[in-house]
């Protein structure tokens, strides 16, 4: 009998009093996707650092082939072909896609860097990867989905027998998934061992041979993928759970925002940067209002461009705010008007990781709490405390730094940070990317309340179960037009429509 690919044991880390990993057991067979399912902060990301090389486990065995292995660093399993597509993505967006295929690993001759041959090479690894982009733009000017492909396409890089991917598929769209799919298939196919962290469920019964779910730092139960869906959940948070979505509210008030053949030119025209060029939609007191289309057809700008975010510029045609003509496109005049702004890019963007939560938190309301010119240390204590049990971030310590949250713990900060500034209208890029089912159902739950207060939202989401559940209306995009409007109430039918919208406006 032939050993089995991968063996964890007892695998055991604590980060001072945080004990992440209590003794986690886990397996992969050659040619096995294993999909690994996980709320918040149970310590999935830290089970495959340690197996990557990234965490130093403080107890446990790791074999590979029935051997003993130890990593010390990400080189040492690099060289024993593991590779990991990390959570956040350590691509640098300064260099091209080429280099950062070759980071570390140049090819040179004579000791010259040989550009010609990396970057022909590179665009045959993402030819592999079935990705199509030119290697020589730099990674500055993709989009978030765009750089999840890059990352991929880098692991294949290597002569990978083990590929971890942290959540592949967070930021993109449906056919960009499906594509991801079949290469995650093929290279099974070929014999690569794959662990596969999602906290998309819909994913489990497509792709996975194998689930294994984490609570809390221990495995908690592994099942077949043909599981009802009721029971992962039951299995993920501990409970039973139905509503995901809470109900929508019929009522509507006054428009907030009412774009009309609205279009924005850009001060800086940017190469794959497609500017609003035809948008009409409004979104009323009380409405949650989705933005679909594929990657690329500008729903990111249109959100960026309202808030003045990453492209000053000047909008042309009707642009209103509470009904009268504003002048949006920088952000002064966004927040002014109300306007907050979650981006799909945290790291890059939302966040400050070497800050603390408390600090991030506090950071857009600077001005609420200084009502003198001074910060009232009290006042700002409360209210981080408060928005970190609203949105349940844990651990639940206002001194803990960014860095080192679970990655849907980071994105629950942002939300308390863009919330504490009490906007008027909030704008939303992926808002749930990376969080877990619980935590979702709470988000939803939190902005649907805040809509009933008078919030408007408008949400860019590559999930179409979550515009679906969560929203009033849906606007479908195409090449930075609006071209299709769903709803009020979009229904059962809704993800065969908006698909097939979503696939005319390819
Ligand atoms: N370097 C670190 N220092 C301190 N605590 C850490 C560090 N890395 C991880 N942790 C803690 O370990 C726990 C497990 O985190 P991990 O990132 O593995 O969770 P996860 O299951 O990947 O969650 P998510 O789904 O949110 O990505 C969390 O409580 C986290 O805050
Ligand atoms: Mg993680």
């Amino acid at each position: 009998m032939t050993a089995r690919l991968l063996e964890l044991r007892g695998i055991q880390k604590r980060f001072g009093g945080v004990h992440a990993l209590k003794g986690v057991d886990f397996d992969l067979e050659a040619g096995e996707v294993h999909v690994l399912l996980g709320e918040n902060g149970a310590g999935k990301s830290t089970l495959m650092g340690v197996l990557s090389g990234a965490v130093v486990p403080d107890e446990g065995v790791i074999r590979l082939d029935g051997n003993p292995v130890r990593f010390a660093n990400p080189r040492d399993a690099h060289g024993a072909g593991i590779a990991m597509i990390p959570q956040e993505l350590d691509l640098v967006p300064g260099l091209d896609i080429a280099a950062n295929l070759f980071l570390g690993n140049e090819i040179t001759n004579k000791g010259v860097l040989a550009g010609a041959a990396m970057r022909s090479q590179a665009q045959d690894l993402l030819a592999r990867a079935g990705v199509s982009l030119d290697a020589s733009l730099p990674v500055a000017s993709l989009r978030m989905g765009e750089r999840q492909l890059v990352a991929i396409a880098k692991a294949l890089s290597a002569k990978a027998r083990i590929l971890i991917m942290d959540e592949p598929t967070a930021a993109l769209s449906a056919v960009e998934a499906d594509h991801l799919f079949t290469v995650v298939k093929e290279l099974a196919g070929r014999g690569v061992g794959i662990v596969y962290i999602s906290h998309r469920l819909e994913e489990v019964t497509r792709i996975a041979d194998r689930v294994t779910v984490m609570r809390d730092g221990a495995v908690v139960g592994t099942t077949s993928p043909d599981a009802p869906q009721a029971t992962l959940v039951q299995l993920l948070v501990g409970r039973p759970f139905s509503d995901l979505f809470p109900a929508r509210s019929a009522k509507l008030g006054a428009p907030i925002l009412r774009l009309e053949h609205a279009a924005f030119d850009p001060d800086i025209p940017r190469a794959g940067w497609q500017a609003p060029r035809d948008v009409s939609l409004t979104v009323h007191v009380g409405e949650i209002v989705g933005l679909a289309g594929l990657m690329g057809v500008g729903r990111t700008e249109l959100l960026s461009a309202l808030y003045g975010f990453g492209a000053n510029g000047r909008w042309r045609g009707l642009v209103e705010m509470h009904g009268r003509p504003a002048a949006l496109g920088t952000i002064r005049a966004a927040r002014r008007a109300g306007i907050s702004y979650v981006t799909d890019d945290r790291r890059g963007t939302g966040l400050i990781l070497n800050h603390t939560v408390g600090q991030n938190a506090v950071m857009s309301t600077l001005k609420r709490v200084t009502p003198f010119g001074l910060v009232s240390r009290a006042l700002e204590r409360r209210q981080v405390k408060r928005a970190l049990e609203d949105y349940d971030v844990r651990p639940r310590r206002p001194e803990a730094k960014v860095v080192n949250l679970s990655g849907g713990n980071q994105q629950k900060v942002v939300f308390a940070k863009e919330l504490m500034s009490e906007p008027g209208l909030l704008l939303l890029d992926e808002p749930t990317r990376g969080v877990d089912v619980g935590a979702k159902a709470e988000i939803y739950r939190r902005l649907r309340g805040l809509a009933d207060k008078g919030l408007g939202v408008l949400v860019a989401s590559s999930e179409l179960p979550e515009l679906i559940g969560l929203c009033n209306r849906i606007i479908v995009m195409r090449a930075g037009r609006t071209i299709h409007e769903f709803g009020p109430g979009p229904d059962e039918d809704a993800v065969r429509r908006i698909s097939e919208a979503e696939d005319l406006a390819a």
